[in-house]
C-alpha cells in the first residue's frame, strides 16, 4: 500500500513559524515522523510540500494510479481552495485532512474547509500524532475496501 502526504504553503517553515500555535520542531522533524510511521506499518510513502496551490492540484493528480490514499494539510488553502477539492473528487481516492491546530477554536475564517468535503476524515489540534492517526485510518480504510 502506497501513500502520498502533502504539506501545504507556509509548513515548510515549521519550527520557526508561530510556534506557541504549531510547535517548535521542524518540517524535517515531521516529514521524519511520517517516514517512521509508514515504516512502522509497512507502508510505502512519498511526502511533497508546496507553496503553490496549482503544484498541489498537479501532486493530487499525479497520484491517481501510483498512491492508494492521501494524506493532506492544505494549509491555508484550506480555507479557500475549491481547486483542491475538485482534485481530490476527480482523483477520488480516500483522503485524509489533517491540521496542527485546531482550526474549530480559531479565527472564524479557519472553521471552514474546502478540501475536507472530499475527504474521509479531517483531524485537527492533535499535533504530529494527527498525522499518524490519519496514516492508520487510511491503511484500515484500504485494506476494508479491498476485495
Ligand atoms: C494549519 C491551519 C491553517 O489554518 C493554517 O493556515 C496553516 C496550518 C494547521 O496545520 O494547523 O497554515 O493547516
Amino acid at each position: 500500500m502506497k501513500l502520498f502526504v502533502l504539506n501545504g504553503p507556509n509548513l515548510n517553515l515549521l519550527g520557526i513559524r508561530e510556534p506557541d500555535i504549531y510547535g517548535r520542531q521542524t518540517f524535517a522533524d515531521l516529514e521524519a515522523f511520517i517516514r517512521e510511521v509508514c515504516a512502522r506499518e509497512n507502508i510505502e510513502v512519498e511526502c511533497f510540500q508546496s507553496n503553490h496551490e496549482g503544484v498541489l492540484v498537479d501532486v493530487i493528480q499525479s497520484a491517481l494510479g501510483k498512491a492508494d490514499g492521501i494524506v493532506i494539510n492544505p494549509a491555508a488553502y484550506t480555507h479557500t481552495s475549491v481547486a483542491i477539492l475538485d482534485a481530490l473528487k476527480a482523483v477520488a481516492l480516500p483522503a485524509v485532512e489533517v491540521h496542527l491546530s485546531d482550526i474549530n477554536e480559531r479565527e472564524t475564517f479557519r472553521h471552514i474547509s474546502y478540501p475536507a468535503m472530499a475527504c474521509i476524515a479531517q483531524i485537527k489540534g492533535k499535533g504530529f500524532a494527527g498525522y499518524e492517526e490519519a496514516i492508520l485510518l487510511l491503511k484500515e480504510y484500504v485494506q476494508g475496501h479491498r476485495a
